[in-house]
C-alpha cells in the first residue's frame, strides 16, 4: 500500500502566527527524504491553512506526486488546471467544518462533477472522488469517468468495539473490490492512524492512503523520521 502525507497541519501551524514557519514544502521535502510516496495538500476556498504558494512551490519541487484536493468550483479548477498536480480529489467543503466531514455526494452533484472531470481531465490531471464506501456512489464515480475513487474511513475510524470496528471494516472491503472491479483505482483516508492500520492494510484492493493528522500529531513528539518511517513500515505489512 502506498502512503501519501497530508502537510496541511504544518500550514495552519504556520498560519497561527501568521509567519513563515513552520513551512508545509520544507516539510513534504523532508517527508519525502524519509520514503514517502507523495504529498497530499487541500487548497480550501477560504484559504485556512494551503495557499496557491504552498501549493505551486510544491508543484515544482517535490519529486514523487502531488494529490491536491479541492471542492468542484470554478476557482479551483482554473488552479488546478494551471498548476498541473498528477491528481485531483475532489473533496466536498463547508465552511464552518473541522476538517473534511463527509464524502461527496456524486449522485447528488452529477452534472457539476462530471464537468469537472471533463475539465480536468482536458488538462491531463487524473480525478478520484472522495465518497463514502456505498456501491451506488461507487457506480456513479466510474459511470462519469472517474479515474479513482478516494474511501472515506472516518467511519471506520470512529468506530469503537469488535463488532462496529469489523463491519465498517467490512464495508470498506466490499466497496474497494467493487470498485477495483470496475476499473477505478482505489485509495483511502480520513482519520487512519498507528493503531487502526494494522487491520487496514490487509484490505489489498487499497493501493494508497492520504494521512496526515495521526502522523504529524506524534511526529510532535517522536520527530518527523520516526513518525514517518514507522507508519511506512505499517502500510508495508502484509
Ligand atoms: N483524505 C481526505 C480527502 C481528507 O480530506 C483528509 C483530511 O484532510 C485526509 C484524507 C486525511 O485525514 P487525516 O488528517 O485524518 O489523516
Amino acid at each position: 500500500m502506498r502512503f501519501c502525507l497530508n502537510v496541511d497541519h504544518i500550514a495552519t501551524l504556520r498560519n497561527a502566527r501568521g509567519e513563515t514557519q513552520p513551512d508545509p514544502v520544507t516539510f513534504a521535502l523532508i517527508a519525502e527524504q524519509y520514503g514517502v510516496d507523495g504529498i497530499v495538500v487541500h487548497l480550501r476556498e477560504d484559504r485556512r491553512h494551503i495557499n496557491e504558494r504552498d501549493v505551486r512551490l510544491l508543484r515544482e519541487l517535490i519529486t514523487t506526486k502531488l494529490d491536491l484536493e479541492m471542492a468542484a468550483v470554478d476557482e479551483i479548477i482554473k488552479i488546478a488546471c494551471d498548476v498541473q498536480p498528477e491528481l485531483t480529489t475532489l473533496v466536498p467543503e463547508r465552511r464552518q467544518e473541522l476538517t473534511t466531514e463527509g464524502g461527496i455526494s456524486v449522485l447528488d452533484d452529477i452534472k457539476n462533477i462530471r464537468t469537472t472531470i471533463q475539465r480536468l481531465h482536458d488538462a491531463e490531471i487524473s480525478v478520484s472522488l472522495f465518497i463514502e464506501p456505498d456501491i451506488n456512489q461507487i457506480d456513479a464515480a466510474a459511470e462519469i469517468n472517474a479515474d479513482f475513487i478516494e474511501i472515506h474511513t472516518g467511519h471506520y475510524a470512529n468506530a469503537i468495539g469488535e463488532e462496529d470496528i469489523f463491519d465498517e471494516l467490512e464495508r470498506v472491503r466490499i466497496a474497494a473490490k467493487h470498485a477495483k472491479k470496475l476499473g477505478l483505482g482505489v485509495n483511502a483516508g480520513h482519520g487512519l492512524n498507528y493503531n487502526n492500520m494494522k487491520e487496514f492494510v490487509a484490505i489489498a484492493e487499497i493501493d494508497e492512503v492520504s494521512i496526515g493528522h495521526a502522523v504529524l500529531a506524534r511526529a510532535v513528539f517522536v520527530g518527523v523520521e520516526q513518525a514517518i518511517k514507522e507508519m511506512i513500515a505499517l502500510t508495508r505489512m502484509k
